[in-house]
């Protein structure tokens, strides 16, 4: 067993090779992994080893847009940005609002805080149910101006132009410039809300505000090390293979299981692997992803331990138990994708593997010990790395805010490495894997329906 080597291709490195690669031909090729962004896995450090910035102004003002789980944390996973927030900043940190329709939620989960050591970022916040009142009290009562707004909302109210689900558009319009950190899936919304979705994303774009999309995946230390054998190596990628699997017992939340609310666990969940994918094979072509599902109401769909009552769901609504897909990469490499709604206990088993001439890589389990294996060329067996104490939604968030506040001198580095218009491609991904799989069983149905059982005589 190794641990993380300080050299990610364990031979001489090569950090200086050019953006291109000879084929036998004498022709040479474009460098296709070099267009996602990426950043040394060295640079990503654990929270207890952060230095806090001497220097710079003495309050980091933030404004939390949702109170709920992904903020404040909850049993069913590692993620609580506030927590984050106070390791990355220190007594700098101000939380000068939170916007939440649930008063009392963001109430409880501010007077925790308060009780704590880390009363100072708390104990001014003040509570508004909506991003209008906000604005409105803002401009009246001398609440500070924020630094950034950390958006942790359901993806329903956010990502679009339609007010009230417009919370991207009213931060360009009232704070223009201010960053933004904005949960994954980047909206959730009928296929044909795309189009808002991109002018959206444009706006973004052209505003030059520093927005950083919660694909908090990308930023493993494990994940960062693949990218870099594969560019140091001037690797194009062959095939990805995904594998999600959830532990379903533990997810009570009732819209998780409700397509009309969280729009599938594809969409919603495996969008974390299907954006892994594209962070390794690069673009998708969506018009030839194919899949199919196992659904709630077929025999091999029967769920044992149900966290939640099902019948309540309209039966139109209710997730699939198994989606498998496969797609090619405009590269002309192929995907793979298959989750499920499947295991109990807590823990996921989730898998991706990556392969190029010469080289598979396998990260498996990111969310609680990622362990890598790598094969090279001129060797059948495996190299295996742990990453103990990894902590990637650290990593995203002190990259959002070391890039803020710009304080790397080095221009290759401080990358978002998962922009809006980024994220965007990974949403329009997901519906296009929904929707093949929706397609496949009304096929299926057709057939079940038109075509007469062959009965014996
Ligand atoms: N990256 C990850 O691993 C990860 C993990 C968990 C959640 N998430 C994402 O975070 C987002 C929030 O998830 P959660 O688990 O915290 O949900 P949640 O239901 O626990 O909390 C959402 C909160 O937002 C509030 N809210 C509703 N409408 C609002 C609005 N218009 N403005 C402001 N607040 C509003 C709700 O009252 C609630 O308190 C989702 O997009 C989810 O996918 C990501």
């Amino acid at each position: 067993m190794t641990s993380m080597k300080p050299s990610a291709n364990g031979r001489k490195s090569s950090k200086g090779a050019q953006q291109t690669d000879s084929v036998p031909n004498g022709e040479r090729r474009p460098r296709l992994s070099s267009r996602h962004p990426s950043i040394d896995p060295e640079r990503l450090v654990r929270m207890d080893r952060v230095r806090h910035v001497v220097g710079r102004p003495n309050d980091f003002n933030v404004v939390f847009v949702g109170a709920g789980n992904m903020m404040f944390g909850s049993d069913e996973g590692p993620w609580n940005h506030s927590f984050r927030f106070e390791h990355k900043l220190g007594p700098r940190l101000k939380v000068i609002a939170v916007i939440d329709p649930s008063v009392e939620r963001a109430q409880a989960a501010l007077q925790q805080k308060c009780d704590s050591f880390v009363v100072s970022a708390y104990q001014d916040t003040r509570i508004y149910r909506s991003f209008d009142e906000y604005v409105t009290s803002d401009a009246d009562n001398g609440v500070p101006k924020p630094h950034a707004f950390l958006i942790g909302s359901p993806p329903m109210f956010r990502g679009s132009t339609v007010p009230g689900r417009d919370v991207e558009m009213q931060i360009l319009k009232h704070f223009p410039g201010v960053p933004f950190f904005v949960e994954k899936p980047v909206a959730t919304g009928p296929e044909t809300e795309l189009q808002d979705l991109l002018s959206v994303s444009k706006e973004i774009k052209e505003s030059n505000a520093v927005c950083s999309v919660g694909y908090m995946l990308r930023y493993l230390k494990a994940v960062q090390m693949m990218k870099q054998i594969i560019e140091e190596n001037n690797l194009t990628v062959m095939a990805t293979i995904a594998r999600y699997a959830c532990a379903y017992e533990k997810i009570a939340k009732p819209d998780w299981w409700d397509k009309a609310r969280s729009f599938g666990p594809i969409i919603e969940q495996a969008t974390h692997f299907c954006d892994l994918s594209r962070y390794f094979g690069g673009e998708v072509d969506v018009s030839t992803v194919q899949a199919h599902s196992l659904e709630w109401d077929e025999e091999a769909g029967y769920l044992s331990k149900l966290p939640i009552d099902e019948s309540e769901i309209p039966p139109e609504q209710r997730i699939p138990r198994v989606t498998s897909a496969n797609w090619k990469y405009e590269c002309g490499a192929v995907g793979t994708l298959i989750h499920l709604v499947s295991l109990q206990g807590s823990n996921y088993s989730c898998e991706l593997q990556v392969f190029a001439d010469g080289y598979s890589f396998k990260l498996e389990n990111p969310y609680q010990q990622p362990v890598l294996y790598v094969r090279r060329p001129g060797d059948d067996y495996e190299e295996t790395y742990r990453f103990p104490d990894d902590d990637p939604f650290f990593s995203e968030v002190s990259n959002w805010i070391d890039v803020i506040e710009d304080i790397e001198e080095d221009p290759e580095s401080g990358k978002i490495l998962s922009p809006f218009d980024d994220a965007v491609k990974t949403y329009e991904f997901t519906w296009a894997i929904r929707r093949a799989s929706e397609m496949d069983r009304k096929t299926k149905e057709g057939r079940t329906k038109t075509v007469k059982p062959h009965l014996p005589n």
